[in-house]
């Protein structure tokens, strides 16, 4: 048994030192000497050199046999290896993030910089009050009365956002800064939500430390589809967060998944998660896991909260603010969904499954009881934001007429009535008016309350930020429709 270990591992060893080797003289020499090196006979002669070089080895056909195959399939991937073209089998190696979110002041408190009142004014009346008050009192102050929150942001440290000031997490009174910020994995599936995908990104891009993105050739109906994702991928189009996104190609369709749709809807989650997870290196068991859908955008302060700070329970939701067609046209009342908790969580009770999550029968899990003891605490689902805070956007049916349509004919077969299935209702003129009077696919035409875009949190900032090229989801493109 040991020394089949031994062999194993002497095995990968030889391995890595070919591909290295490869991608060394790749980088020297370029084509002409990969093409010599590549061949398998000159494989062998310098693996021969190599590992006579290092060990002695005195069973070298055995290396040989079993290194044949390896280094022909190796030959054969060299070139897509360091290239875009194995995007789905590449790995992300998580590290830790040193970005100074708390500072610490001249009287020796943390605060968190970006909810604390910094300005130069601003601090050195803080500290001229401590002065004038009490000298000695100032050292063992806490630290409440030392950092002065910004509008928005709460907590001795104000780091604190609103949303959980005002959420029903249990633990407030125990919450504490962290030294390294937790890591944050968001995955989502996605399908044609570029929009809202670009939202997201921008959103989350300081907070979260990779996306999983998941994209399948089939659609969740079981047709084929073209990978749209990783085509912008590839041609530069997220090359402002390419470097954050780990890409999941779903190359099969669940059997079942025709004719029980929520059989493909559940399992798109589950493979987005476990092969997401299983391509993460150097997770820790308490970063943080976020599984979004791609048309739910957690706002940004809650993510990070969940980042900086210890204390928190699990598993945690997300209210967000629902909305219909657009960002206008609002809903009344909060979508609250189960989405975060911790890779230990995730591991020990999910059992990586992100679908077994946003389901609310954890505790029904049989790994529950036993988690819950380990962490020592009594674990509480709690939500960031509340009826009347949101958290993040819930945008459905957020497209042009022409996604709106897509998304009908990749629908799933199990949501029923599917509306795909009726002619009538994938005309476009149809499809425009429903967006005009915010009527649904069965003709009710429900109530909607009023917005303004000035309001707060009425659309993720990026699209605020770049209001002529979203307009179509900020404002009713179809006002002045005739009929
Ligand atoms: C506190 O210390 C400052 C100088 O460090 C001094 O000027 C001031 O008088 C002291 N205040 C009190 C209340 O002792
Ligand atoms: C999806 O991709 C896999 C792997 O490349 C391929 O075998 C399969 O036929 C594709 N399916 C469709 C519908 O394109
Ligand atoms: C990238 O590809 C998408 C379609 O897949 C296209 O809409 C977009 O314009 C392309 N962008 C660039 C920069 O080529
Ligand atoms: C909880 O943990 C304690 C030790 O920390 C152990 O004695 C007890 O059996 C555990 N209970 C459950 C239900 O696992």
């Amino acid at each position: 048994m040991r020394i089949k270990k031994i062999k194993c591992f002497l095995l990968c060893i030889l391995g890595l030192c070919v591909i290295s080797f490869q991608h060394y003289y790749k980088a020297l020499h370029n084509i002409p000497l990969l093409q010599e090196f590549s061949s398998p006979s000159s494989h062998l002669k310098s693996l021969k050199m190599v590992s006579s070089f290092f060990w002695n080895v005195p069973d070298i056909d055995f290396y040989k046999h079993h290194l044949k195959g390896f280094l022909e399939s190796s030959v054969i991937q060299s070139d897509s290896i360091f290239s875009t073209e194995k995007l789905h089998e590449q790995r992300f190696v998580l590290q830790d993030d040193h970005t100074p979110f708390f500072v610490r002041t001249k009287s020796g408190a943390t605060c968190f910089r970006e909810g604390t009142k910094m300005a130069e004014s601003a601090s050195q009346r803080v500290l001229l009050h401590h002065h004038e008050e009490d000298n000695v009192t100032v050292k063992t102050r806490r630290n409440a009365d030392q950092c002065t929150c910004r509008q928005g942001w709460h907590g001795p440290h104000c780091g604190v956002p609103t949303i959980v000031q005002h959420s029903n997490l249990p633990t407030k009174t125990k919450l504490t800064p962290r030294a390294t910020p937790r890591r944050v994995i968001n995955a989502i599936n996605i399908n044609h939500e570029f929009d809202l995908l670009h939202a997201r990104f921008h959103e989350l891009a300081d907070v979260v430390d990779v996306f999983l993105v998941c994209e399948s050739n089939f659609t969740a109906y079981g047709d084929q589809r073209p990978l749209y994702f990783q085509q912008q991928l590839q041609n530069g189009t997220f090359d402002y967060i390419k470097h954050k996104i780990l890409y999941i190609f779903l190359d099969h369709f669940p059997s079942g998944g025709r004719l029980d749709g929520w059989i493909a809807d559940d399992y798109l989650r589950t493979y987005l998660t476990k092969n997401g997870m299983l391509r993460i290196q150097g997770a820790k068991v308490d970063d943080v896991f976020v599984i979004d859908d791609a048309d739910e955008i957690p706002a940004r302060e809650g993510i990070l909260f969940l980042k900086l700070y210890d204390g928190w329970t699990e598993p945690v939701g997300i209210h967000m603010r629902k909305s219909l067609y657009g960002f206008y046209r609002k809903q009344f009342g909060t979508l609250n969904i189960l989405s975060c908790c911790t890779v230990a969580m995730l591991t020990k009770v999910y059992r990586n499954d992100g679908i077994l999550l946003r389901r609310r029968t954890y505790y029904t899990m049989p790994g529950f009881r036993e988690y819950e003891n380990s962490t020592g605490n009594i674990l509480m689902p709690w939500a960031i934001g509340s009826p009347v805070h949101y958290a993040g956007w819930h945008c459905s049916w957020c497209f042009k007429p022409e996604g709106i349509y897509y998304k009908l004919v990749s629908a799933q077969n199990g949501d029923f009535p599917r509306w795909g299935d009726y002619g009538e209702k994938l005309q476009l003129n149809f499809i425009k008016k429903l967006i005009q009077t915010g009527g649904w696919f069965d003709g009710s035409l429900p109530d909607y309350p009023p917005t303004d875009p000035k309001e707060h949190m009425y659309a993720p900032k990026h699209l605020m930020d770049n209001y002529e090229k979203y307009r179509h989801l900020l404002e009713n493109p179809f006002v002045k429709l005739d009929n």
